[in-house]
């Protein structure tokens, strides 16, 4: 969500930050904007509406700048405008936020802003015309910085540049992601490193409430008005990892990367037959799981895995519901919070929660060093890769299949799996990224059925158990990245009201893997089918008694049950890929969405 960029250096300032913010792009966004001292040393700021690429044709790349900052805007307060959007400035300070300012109209009132007539709507503004007048009083920015957090609440990643100072950048960081890039007598500032990954690889992550000051040559950060000594560190992905070498849109590509990535995580932690880098989680006698979107929809199914192969006790919730219920933890509980980006605003504050009551926490992540990956007590990272496209595709793979090997070790050291079944399913995650291939070497089946239902205004996804929350995230791909209108149902559940919305040719999609309660989901599908629905079914299971239920069958491998939940949504992927495509939609950078969202 949002994205910050700075710059100081040797280097034209104006292209390594537009070419940042586009790097930064897939975050989502509304805006953007650009502040920098030009030759004459006059202070720029130019911002607009819409498309980094409007900006982009309003301002002379060529022109000499040796510091700037830059922001793509993603609107918490205020629309989207060119007033509204960042860089702000008041005075003597230009900056750029990524966050929210939870107390801004309070502060609207504060002696030191009260005469300040605001122009903006945001509460970045504010901020702003809070540390210009500290910095007024105190004629010193880190003072001035330091006691603007003693009033600014909420979250904020600051960039800012001081007028009449061209050596300096400062970064403020409160619960949103900032880090600084290290060069060679140049450096950065960005929200993750790879909008400088075509730069530099090491880079300084900023902790909470450190302050950073930043010229061509030194870096020095500040906490608690002490200066604090920073590793520097080197980014592990490349830059061809963050492109998309061929491939129409990310998404494809990295739904193309899951063999991969499946082969990765797997090698990460189980070797020949033994498993490896793992938790012991037998102690624990229940487990709560929390997330948001896809990593929440990996949680459902992990719940499964875990009652039934480890006889536990798993309670799954959102991560904005669970922060703000009341939860019945102890000493023998586990939090599992599960995140891509590792910055989810919602999923960190669960596990602060949960942090502070000094109960067990342990994160799956896919971004190292990320603030969820640092704080969790324990951090198991997925070995995805760096995923640009907002609709996650081989995170969540990689995330179910973690979870999946976590709860087959735990059942393996409860001993209620036994070394023949062990063996079996060990062999089938070794098969499972050949399986994946298999699926991705004919994607002609998707293009087909999303052909036959791309005009659809709604469609409807179902499944019982471990199948409902598998087609959960079947539904949430495809709204995400088409704007069609779709539900997922227990399937049992259709037909205590939904079902009214079922018409002739309603596409109805079903996954059944689940062979003891497999008839039960097909007499739910020819509820739908005999008010018209147009049915598509998943099934790993013998359909040849059930024809009558579907007008086109996709066929799964059936595996063992810990690991075959992982292969239709390949499947299901695809098809909502190539429905996005038919419907000409910006399928990377779906409207209004962000692929991280750091604000709650
Ligand atoms: C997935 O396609 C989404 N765009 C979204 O639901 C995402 O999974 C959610 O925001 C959680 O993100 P995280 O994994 O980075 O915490
Ligand atoms: N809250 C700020 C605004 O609405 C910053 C939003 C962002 O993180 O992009 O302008």
């Amino acid at each position: 969500m949002c994205g910050i960029i700075g710059y100081i250096g040797k280097k034209k300032a104006i292209p390594v930050i537009i070419d940042g913010l586009e790097t930064l792009e897939y975050r989502g966004y509304d805006s953007s904007g650009i502040a920098y001292y030009n030759k004459k040393k006059e202070l720029k700021i130019i911002k607009e509406q819409g498309k980094i690429a409007i900006l982009k044709n309003i301002l002379n790349l060529n022109e000499e700048s040796n510091l700037g900052i830059g922001h793509t805007r993603w609107a918490t307060h205020g629309q989207p405008s060119r007033i509204n959007s960042h860089p702000h400035n008041v005075g003597n300070i230009t900056l750029v936020h990524n966050g929210i300012i939870e107390n801004y109209e309070e502060l609207k009132k504060h002696p030191l802003v009260k005469n300040y007539k605001f122009i903006s709507k945001t509460d970045t503004e504010v901020a702003c015309a809070i540390i210009n007048s500290l910095y007024n009083e105190n004629q010193d920015i880190l003072k001035s910085l330091e006691e603007s957090q003693k009033l600014l609440m909420g979250s904020y990643a600051l960039a800012i540049i001081v007028n009449n100072d061209f050596e300096h950048l400062y970064v403020m960081k409160k619960d949103s992601p900032l880090i600084i890039g290290v060069g060679n007598k140049e450096n950065y500032v960005a929200s993750d490193v790879p909008a400088i990954l075509k730069y530099t690889k090491k880079y300084i992550l900023l902790n909470e409430g450190d302050i950073g000051i930043v010229s061509n040559k030194n870096i020095k950060v500040y906490n608690q008005k002490k200066l604090v000594k920073k590793k520097i560190l080197e980014f592990e992905w490349d830059l061809e990892a963050g492109m998309k070498n061929g491939y129409e849109h990310f998404m494809l590509k990295e739904i193309f990367e899951q063999p991969k990535v499946i082969e990765q995580t797997i090698k990460e932690y189980i070797n020949d037959y033994d498993f490896i880098n793992l938790p012991d989680l037998t102690k624990y006698n229940r487990i709560d799981i929390v997330a948001c979107g896809s990593a929440y929809h990996t949680g459902l199914i992990a719940k499964y895995w875990f009652e039934e192969y480890c006889n536990m006790e798993i309670n799954v919730d959102i991560a904005s519901e669970y922060r703000y219920k009341k939860n019945f933890l102890d000493k023998k509980c586990l939090l599992i919070v599960i995140s891509q980006s590792g910055e989810t605003a919602d999923t960190l504050a669960s596990l602060r929660l949960v942090n502070d009551k000094k109960i067990d926490t342990l994160a799956i992540v896919n971004v190292v060093g990320s603030s969820i990956a640092r704080e969790a007590k324990n951090v198991l990272y997925i070995k995805a890769g760096p995923e640009i496209s907002v609709a996650t595709t081989k995170a969540y793979s990689a995330q179910a299949l973690l979870l999946s090997i976590l709860a087959f070790k735990t059942s393996v050291d409860k001993k209620i799996i036994n070394i023949k079944e062990k063996e079996q399913i060990i062999n089938d995650y070794h098969n499972l990224s050949l399986y994946i291939q298999d699926i991705l070497s004919n994607t002609k089946i998707c293009e087909s059925i999303a052909k036959k239902i791309f005009k659809a205004n709604d469609i409807f996804f179902l499944g019982r158990k471990i199948d409902y929350a598998i087609v959960m995230e079947g539904s949430l791909k495809l709204k995400e990245i088409s704007y069609i209108h779709s539900e997922a149902y227990p399937s049992g559940e259709l037909k205590h009201g939904s079902i009214a919305l079922i018409n002739k040719n309603t596409p109805v999609i079903s996954v059944i893997t689940d062979e003891n309660i497999a008839l039960k989901t097909i007499s739910n599908i020819k509820e739908t089918k005999a008010r018209g629905a147009y049915s598509i079914v998943l099934s790993s299971l013998n359909m040849d008694n059930n024809k009558e239920c579907y007008d086109y069958l996709i066929k799964i491998e059936h595996i063992h049950s810990l690991v075959e939940p992982i292969l239709p949504i390949i499947y299901l992927q695809l098809i909502s890929y190539y429905i996005a495509k038919l419907n000409k939609r910006d399928i990377d950078k779906p409207k209004n969405l962000a692929k991280s969202v750091t604000v709650e």
